[in-house]
């Protein structure tokens, strides 16, 4: 398949990438710097020159405390983007897949997000993904979306990384007590997002690992503790206290009604996806340090 990806240069992309590599197909990468997802003009003149047969977008203006100060960024990004890149796939015959997010919902739910649950942002970023769904929507009545979470994966800085970093060098930890959501592996989310290109089924998946979801200081305990790390460094805190711009739910953790009645297997539990993780970071760490 030719499959574009833009946002390449991100944690999602950059697994999307790998994991289409595997599966030889001939990938179109595209990063910030290449494919400014917000200029119309651009991604219409991109995607008609490369005519790709789908089109993945991993790319997002991701930084929640930034967008809760500069909504117009987001906006361009968030939403404007995923709607220049449906129309485009449009135009050419691609099928569309975008990643939204679970910050979609208010967290004031005690059990799993479904899609019959209703979206109610209490952000700017969560509204602006919100936007970006619908106008992506409207767009193409092809385009798939794809909501996800708490997602951890190796290169680049992200929230597991950290903890692999710092649990290793014995540093201190700061853990959030009272968030909850679903883990999900950058490398198992990739395999999916190329299973729903070649179902080609419109509509929105929730997509994550398995399990009952996690706090994150579960899960950085969990992830110190497959590491053989020492949890005394460890510390934790409420949200409130840590006095950010952006809102963020409580409880995000997502299930999906649709996956599992199309034939897709669920995908493997977070502990085991960790237990990878921890395990492939030691690896480039051993590598690197050899
Ligand atoms: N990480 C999570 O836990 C999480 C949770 C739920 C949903 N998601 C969603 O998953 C998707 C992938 O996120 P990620 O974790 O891979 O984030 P990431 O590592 O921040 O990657 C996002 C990429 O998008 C690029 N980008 C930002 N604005 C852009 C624009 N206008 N045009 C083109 N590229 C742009 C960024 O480049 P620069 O850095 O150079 O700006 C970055 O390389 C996003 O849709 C995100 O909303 C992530």
């Amino acid at each position: 398949m030719r499959i574009l990806v833009a946002g390449a240069g991100g944690l999602v992309g950059r697994a999307v990438e790998e994991h289409c590599l595997a599966q030889h197909d001939q990938i179109f990468s595209y990063t910030h710097e290449t494919l400014d997802i917000s200029d119309t003009a651009s991604v219409s003149t991109t995607i008609e020159q490369v005519r790709p047969d789908a089109v993945i977008n991993c790319a997002a203006w991701t930084d929640v405390d930034g967008c809760e100060i500069d909504s117009a960024r987001a906006h361009a990004a968030n939403a404007n983007g995923p709607e220049n890149l449906a129309k485009a796939s449009r135009q050419c015959g691609a099928v569309f897949v975008t990643i939204s997010t679970d910050y979609v919902f208010d967290g004031a739910k005690e059990g799993f997000y479904t899609q019959r649950d209703d979206p109610n942002p209490i952000s700017v970023y969560g509204s602006s993904k919100l936007e970006g769904e619908r106008r992506a929507q409207r767009a193409l009545a092809r385009a798939i979306v794809v909501r996800t979470g708490f997602i951890f994966g190796c290169g680049g800085r992200n929230f597991l990384s950290t903890v692999a970093e710092r649990g290793r060098r014995g540093e201190r930890l700061k853990t959030i007590s009272d968030a909850s959501g679903t883990p999900t592996y950058a490398p198992h989310l990739a395999a999916r997002l190329r299973e729903l290109v070649e179902l080609d089924l419109p509509g929105v998946f929730h997509v994550v690992n398995s399990g009952d979801g996690a706090s994150y200081e579960q899960f950085t305990r969990a992830a110190l503790e497959v590491g053989g790390y020492d949890q005394t460094n460890l510390e934790t805190v409420t949200m409130r206290s840590l006095n950010r711009p952006a809102l963020r739910p409580a409880n995000s953790r997502l299930k999906c009604l649709l996956s599992e009645a199309i034939g897709l297997e669920p995908l493997p539990s977070w502990h085991h996806a960790l237990s990878d993780f921890i395990s492939s970071e030691k690896k480039t760490q051993t590598v690197t340090q050899g």
